[in-house]
């Protein structure tokens, strides 16, 4: 991976196996669908706090993700600090005006309508923590000396849905928030020009009287999202 003296292909016996029969697969699968189906992005914030501790196992998750060339491209910065948080706010909001100003142009206005999304992101400070998602476009030696990564967006995206599944997993709630482009925060979370912000998870409870958007609800059938070639 990302060790400069060549490491060789090692074999070892596969650690960890399910060992499964037929009829608790098919329990696992099903239990495992009806608690990913209950996850919503949640918009509006309690003021509980949440442990860092269980944020640190919530990352480890994501870090257990496949990756190109498994060089794991990516790094997460997890922020409870209140004035971090509030700048981040402020330049979201900042952002977010041009976009709802007519940035996004009418297709995606009108297609985020139904969302019911604008420029005010209090959540972004509301939260107990924000979580930034870094991409690392190339790797980097000690010495200075650049490495290549391979299908960062690919990597990155995955290890993002396995921290979303780990926050839901842990009784949390998120937000994702796309930053457009958000540049600062290289500078203000000190990490490298290599690496570009490709998301803010907004976590933590959601507040008593939080709502999410009804068309969240719809999702897909399995027939419109798989075609079964068998
Ligand atoms: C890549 C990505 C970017 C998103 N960006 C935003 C965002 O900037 N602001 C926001 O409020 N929601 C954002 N969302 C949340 C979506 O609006 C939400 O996932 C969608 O409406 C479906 O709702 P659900 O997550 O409750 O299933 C984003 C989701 C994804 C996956």
């Amino acid at each position: 991976m990302f060790a400069r003296e060549h490491i060789k292909y090692e074999p070892v016996d596969l650690p960890d196996r399910a060992n499964m029969s037929d009829e608790e697969m098919r329990a696992a699968a099903k239990a495992f669908y009806e608690n990913m189906r209950r996850r919503h992005t949640v918009r509006d914030y309690s003021d509980r706090p949440v442990s860092r501790e269980i944020i640190e196992d919530c990352v480890r998750t994501a870090g257990t993700a496949p990756s190109g060339a498994n060089h794991q491209p990516w790094h997460f910065v997890a922020i409870s600090d209140p004035a971090f948080k509030k700048r981040i706010r402020e330049a979201a909001e900042e952002e977010e005006r041009r976009f709802y100003e007519g940035g996004a142009g009418d297709e995606w206005l009108k297609a985020l309508e139904p969302i019911g999304t604008n420029d005010h992101k209090p959540h972004l400070e509301e939260a107990p923590w924000l979580i930034v998602i870094f991409a690392q476009r190339w790797g980097q030696f000690e010495d200075g000396t650049k490495y290549k990564n391979y299908y960062v967006p690919e990597s990155t995206g995955i290890a993002c849905g396995f921290l979303l599944a780990a926050l839901h997993q842990a009784g949390l709630v998120s937000l994702t928030h796309t930053p457009n482009p958000m540049k600062f925060l290289n500078q203000m979370l000190s990490r490298p020009d290599s690496e570009k912000p490709i998301m803010i998870v907004a976590v933590g409870h959601p507040s008593e009287n939080a709502k999410v958007p009804a068309v969240a609800k719809l999702k897909r059938p399995l027939n419109d999202i798989l075609t079964i070639a068998e």
